[in-house]
């Protein structure tokens, strides 16, 4: 007996240490570095493509990497959990030092769909990504950011370092990872498809389904229909203040958004009027970019996909 409890013992104690040496090295690895891309790509940027990376990054990128100003050098990203400690977003206008001003069109196409950066460092799931998006959405943004519009010109305020959290640290060592390039190039959905169109915006560009779906931990980012509780809400946030806020269940079902008209969908989406009279609180925003087709193709979407029984306590 006393020899079974001396391996076991040992067992617990050689397991032990290994954990802590694991531990140890994490936190002084930090957030590991995978192999760069190596994309060869010239966007055109034309007015066009502007224009509409303009539109995507108002609804997906200006909000995080914004200074006071409206100038997009970065800033601290105060609604972030606290558990991940101090995360700052980068400068990413055209400035060749500070800014994305050296990084080619190939290395900001490779970031946005892989996490991973011009040197190799991976951004956490903090930062979206766009691994089922259509080339040319995500040539539009890298458009937008090399566009002289004001807020992306040179300017070479420094952002703050981050120092992310033990926690960042060990998800992105045994859980977060980069995301895989298609090997195909992605084309736009087919427009005269109403649903497939309204799939495309709800799921790849926009994400909508990923705060709309039962938890972050088990959306499934590649195949999102996939996602446990898909669309049916309950995943759980918080308002600028730290309180908690519940997603909506977004499907057809009674406990969702049965009882939704088209248009009443319309005002809720782009101007954040519920159907109740209500304002929907953050971090829900109003999407107001988006054009009455594109919400009412979502609307549509949202109508073939099952229901989901599941009453939000607002
Ligand atoms: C939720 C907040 C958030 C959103 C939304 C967001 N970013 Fe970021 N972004 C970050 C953070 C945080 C970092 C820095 C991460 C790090 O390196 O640790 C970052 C880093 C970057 C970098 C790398 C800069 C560098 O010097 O390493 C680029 C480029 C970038 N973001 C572009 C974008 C674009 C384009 C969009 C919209 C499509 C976007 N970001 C949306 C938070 C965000
Ligand atoms: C960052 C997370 C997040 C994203 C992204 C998001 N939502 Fe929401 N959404 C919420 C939350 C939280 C609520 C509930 C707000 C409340 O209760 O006031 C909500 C509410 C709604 C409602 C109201 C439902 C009701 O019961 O009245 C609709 C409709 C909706 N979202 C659709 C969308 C669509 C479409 C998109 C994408 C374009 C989207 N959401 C993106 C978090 C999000």
């Amino acid at each position: 007996m006393s020899k079974f409890f001396k391996i076991t013992g040992i067992t617990l104690g050689v397991v032990l240490l290994v954990a802590i040496c694991f531990a140890l090295y994490v936190n002084i690895d930090g957030i590991p570095n995978y192999k760069p891309g190596n994309i060869n790509m010239k966007v055109e940027v034309t007015p066009e493509r502007v224009a509409k990376g303009q539109k995507i990054a108002s609804m997906l990128c200006i909000e995080c990497h914004k200074n006071s100003d409206g100038v997009l050098t970065g800033k601290y990203l105060d609604e972030l959990p606290k558990e991940f400690g101090v995360i700052n977003s980068k400068n990413i206008t055209n400035d060749p030092e500070i800014g994305i001003g050296s990084w080619t069109d190939g290395e900001l196409y490779y970031l946005l769909r892989t996490g991973i950066a011009k040197d190799g460092h991976y951004i956490p799931p903090y930062m979206v990504k766009f691994p089922l998006a259509a080339d040319e959405d995500i040539k539009s943004v890298i458009a937008f950011l090399r566009s002289n519009e004001k807020c992306v010109q040179a300017n070479g305020e420094e952002p703050i370092a981050s120092s992310p959290s033990f926690l960042v640290k060990m998800l992105s060592h045994i859980a977060w990872k980069p995301l895989p390039l298609s090997e195909k190039e992605i084309p736009m959905p087919d427009t005269n498809n109403v649903v497939a169109h309204g799939k495309y915006l709800f799921t790849a560009m926009y994400g909508c389904f990923m705060c709309h779906s039962k938890d972050f931990k088990t959306m499934n980012v590649l195949e999102p229909e996939k996602s446990e509780g898909f669309c049916g809400g309950g995943n759980h946030m918080q308002d600028k203040e730290g309180k908690e806020v519940i997603t909506a269940n977004v499907t057809f079902d009674e406990t969702g958004i049965a009882k939704y008209t088209e248009d009443e969908f319309v005002q809720v989406v782009k101007f954040g009027k519920k159907r109740n009279g209500e304002m929907v609180r953050y971090p829900m925003f109003p999407h107001s970019q988006l054009t009455d087709v594109e919400v009412k193709a979502m609307f549509a979407y949202l109508k073939t996909i099952p229901k989901i029984k599941n009453q939000i306590k607002m």
